[in-house]
């Protein structure tokens, strides 16, 4: 049987036990402060739980009262950062993130042919907004492009306050009587340049001098100027050694000095030859000489192996020289082998 004074006494026990326990430091949650903070708290104490600057609270209570038990109750609370607005798209550039998150940072870059115009990185800040402010790629600019001189443009485009925007072009023109040295096009680049631009120079050729035994046709002006042609002739038997029309270049230079090269008499009366890979008699192919520049072979003999060999003779500026080598026989010595009637060697 239990006494009733038993069970007051123990009761008295239990409450001053109870009321004796403390509760202890409580458990961290991340990126949450505690105030106050101390190791052991007497029932009745109340603590709060803060999320950091930067993060936000979600779920369960921030404060607590230390109850009789000593144990803190379930704290469901959790921390979580800041979510700063989206910026993952940057137009004509591109940004480089992980995620949008306090404390995390952005970077930023523009395409070729545009600049970041502001800053190059930001970072999501506490109060959940970029810092410093977004960015954005503006577009590559040239200023007007330096005319050169003795030219003048002949096409260009250009936008607000006189500025081209990168890969815009400029196309130049010579005043007449000049000549275009370069291209006539130059392009606003992604530095905010011109590429090279074009030169205008006057150019003028001497007037062709008339090749001896020939003529020289060119335009009747007061001075020949660049693109301008000339023609060239020789007299009858003369051939001309170069080319028959010539230009003017840009070096106020002729392209070629074409000359008029006197034709060849044949001296041998008899001899089978070769010509442009041809078998011919050299005194009917040639009866009114050979021109300048033509080429034919002569048979040789060689006595001892009894065989025939070539040797090359050519028509320079009227001088023929028959090779050595070649023997031509006295009609009278019908007796004799021709040369070009003996088997090759
Ligand atoms: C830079 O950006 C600002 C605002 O976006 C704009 O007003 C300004 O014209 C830009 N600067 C250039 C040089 O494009
Ligand atoms: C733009 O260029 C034109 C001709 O070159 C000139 O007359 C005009 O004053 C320029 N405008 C500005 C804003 O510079
Ligand atoms: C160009 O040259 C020609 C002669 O070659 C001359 O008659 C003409 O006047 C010149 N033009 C100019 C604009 O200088
Ligand atoms: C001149 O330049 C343009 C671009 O700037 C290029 O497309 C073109 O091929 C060039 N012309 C010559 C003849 O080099
Ligand atoms: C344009 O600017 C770039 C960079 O500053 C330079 O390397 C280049 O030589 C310049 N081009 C011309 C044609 O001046
Ligand atoms: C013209 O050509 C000649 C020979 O071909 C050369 O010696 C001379 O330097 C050239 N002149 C020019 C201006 O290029």
């Amino acid at each position: 049987m239990i006494s009733p004074a038993l069970i007051l006494f123990s009761s008295f026990l239990c409450h001053v036990a109870v009321a004796g326990r403390t509760c202890p430091r409580p458990d961290d949650v991340p990126f949450a402060t505690v105030t106050p903070l101390r190791s052991s708290y007497d029932p009745g104490e109340q603590i709060t739980y803060f999320c950091k600057p930067g993060y936000m609270s979600r779920g369960g209570m921030r404060r607590f009262t230390c109850p009789l038990t000593g144990i803190w109750p379930i704290n469901t609370l959790r921390c979580t950062p800041r979510v700063c607005p989206f910026a993952g798209i940057l137009e004509n550039g591109a940004v480089r993130y992980t995620t949008f998150e306090y404390p995390n940072t952005i970077s930023f870059s523009c395409n070729n042919g545009f600049f970041l115009n502001g800053t190059k990185s930001a970072q999501c800040t506490e109060e959940g907004i970029w810092s410093p402010n977004l960015p954005v790629c503006s577009p590559v600019t040239c200023p007007p492009p330096p005319t050169p001189k003795f030219a003048v443009l002949s096409a260009y485009e250009p936008l607000a306050r006189n500025r081209s925007v990168y890969g815009k072009q400029a196309v130049f023109k010579c005043l007449p009587n000049y000549t275009m040295f370069g291209n006539d096009t130059a392009t606003c680049t992604a530095h905010g340049n011109w590429t090279e631009l074009p030169e205008c120079r006057e150019v003028k050729c001497p007037f062709p001098i008339r090749p001896d035994n020939g003529f020289v046709n060119y335009p009747a002006k007061e001075a020949l100027s660049y693109k301008d042609k000339a023609t060239y002739g020789c007299h009858d038997t003369y051939v001309l050694d170069g080319p028959e029309e010539v230009e003017c270049n840009k070096f106020g230079n002729w392209s070629a000095q074409p000359s008029c090269k006197a034709s060849c008499k044949v001296s041998v009366k008899k001899a089978t030859v070769i010509f442009e890979g041809e078998r011919v008699k050299i005194q009917e192919k040639f009866k009114n000489g050979m021109l300048h520049g033509q080429k034919v072979s002569f048979f040789c003999k060689n006595k001892e192996k009894k065989c025939s060999y070539t040797e090359d003779a050519q028509c320079i500026d009227g001088t023929f020289e028959v090779p050595s080598c070649f023997k031509e026989h006295s009609s009278l010595a019908f007796w004799k082998t021709d040369a070009w009637d003996v088997k090759p060697c």
